[in-house]
C-alpha cells in the first residue's frame, strides 16, 4: 500500500467541476509529479488534498480517510502545502516565517534541531535570518518556503509549481535541492509542475493531467521516454 492514495478525486469551485475522478499514489520515500499545461487543474488538486475546497472521492494517507476533513486537521496529520507563489508571510522574517512552519509541534528540541538543519541546508537563508520574507530574491523565497513546510516535519511534503517565476538557473537549483531533501531525509513528496524534464528528474513516477483528468502515468522513466507522451502532453 502506498502512503497516499487518492481514488476518482472529484473537485472544483461553486458549480464548476474541475476535477473529473482523478487517481494517483506516492510510495513513502519517494517523489511522484503531477505534469500538465496551465489550466490543467494541478492546483486545484493540491487544494483538494488539503481540504480547501469541496471534494469527494477518496484521499488515503497512512490508511486513514481525509476526505472531508478541514485544512487544519490535514496539518495536523502532517501534510506540508507549499502554495503557487509565495508561500511565506512577507512581512515576517525568515527565522519567524520558519517558526510557523511548526506552530503545531510541541517538541521543542525537535523543532531547534530541525531549524539548525534548515539553516544548514540553506545557507543563504541563515544570512538572511532576521530579515523580512519579502525583501528576499525569488528563488530565496522559494527556498524559504521549501524550509517553512519542512518544519511541520512532514508525511509527505505537496509542492505547487516550485518553478514558476524563476530563471533558469534558479529552478535548476530548487529541484537539485528537493532531489536532495529526498535523498537526505527520506522526504515523500508529491510535485505539481509544467516544467517536465526538472520534475521527471528528481521523480520515481508521473501522471499526466489533462483538463482535470489523468490521462498517462507509470515509472518516471518511462513517462520520460514515451515519445507520443512527450508531444501530446508535455510539448517538447
Ligand atoms: N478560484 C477559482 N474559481 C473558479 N475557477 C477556478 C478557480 N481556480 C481555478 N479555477 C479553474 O480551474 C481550472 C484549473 O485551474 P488550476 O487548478 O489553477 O490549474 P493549474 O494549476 O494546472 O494551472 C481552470 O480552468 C481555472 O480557470
Ligand atoms: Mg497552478
Amino acid at each position: 500500500m502506498s502512503l497516499l492514495e487518492v481514488n476518482n478525486l472529484v473537485a472544483g469551485y461553486g458549480p464548476v467541476q474541475v476535477l473529473h475522478g482523478i487517481s494517483l499514489s506516492v510510495d513513502e520515500g519517494q517523489v511522484a509529479v503531477v505534469l500538465g499545461a496551465n489550466g490543467a487543474g494541478k492546483t486545484t488538486t493540491l487544494r483538494a488534498l488539503t481540504g480547501m475546497i469541496k471534494t469527494s472521492g477518496s484521499i488515503v494517507l497512512d490508511g486513514e480517510q481525509l476526505v472531508g476533513k478541514k485544512t487544519d486537521e490535514i496539518v495536523r496529520r502532517r501534510i506540508a502545502h507549499v502554495p503557487q507563489g509565495r508561500g511565506t508571510v512577507a512581512q515576517f522574517s525568515v527565522d519567524e516565517n520558519l517558526d510557523l512552519g511548526a506552530y503545531i509541534r510541541s517538541d521543542k528540541a525537535g523543532v531547534a534541531a530541525d531549524k539548525n538543519k534548515m539553516f544548514e541546508l540553506f545557507p543563504r537563508l541563515a544570512e538572511r535570518r532576521k530579515q523580512a520574507a519579502g525583501s528576499l530574491s525569488g528563488g530565496e523565497q522559494q527556498m524559504l518556503a521549501i524550509a517553512r513546510a519542512l518544519m511541520l516535519n512532514p508525511r509527505i511534503l505537496l509542492l505547487d509549481e516550485p518553478s514558476l517565476g524563476l530563471a533558469p538557473l534558479i529552478i535548476k537549483n530548487v529541484f537539485d535541492t528537493l532531489g536532495q531533501i529526498n535523498k537526505e531525509f527520506n522526504t515523500t513528496m508529491l510535485v505539481v509542475e509544467q516544467n517536465a524534464n526538472l520534475a521527471l528528474s528528481i521523480a520515481q513516477s508521473a501522471f499526466v493531467l489533462e483538463t482535470g483528468e489523468i490521462v498517462a502515468s507509470g515509472p518516471a522513466d518511462q513517462i520520460r521516454n514515451d515519445d507520443a507522451i512527450r508531444k501530446a502532453y508535455l510539448g517538447y
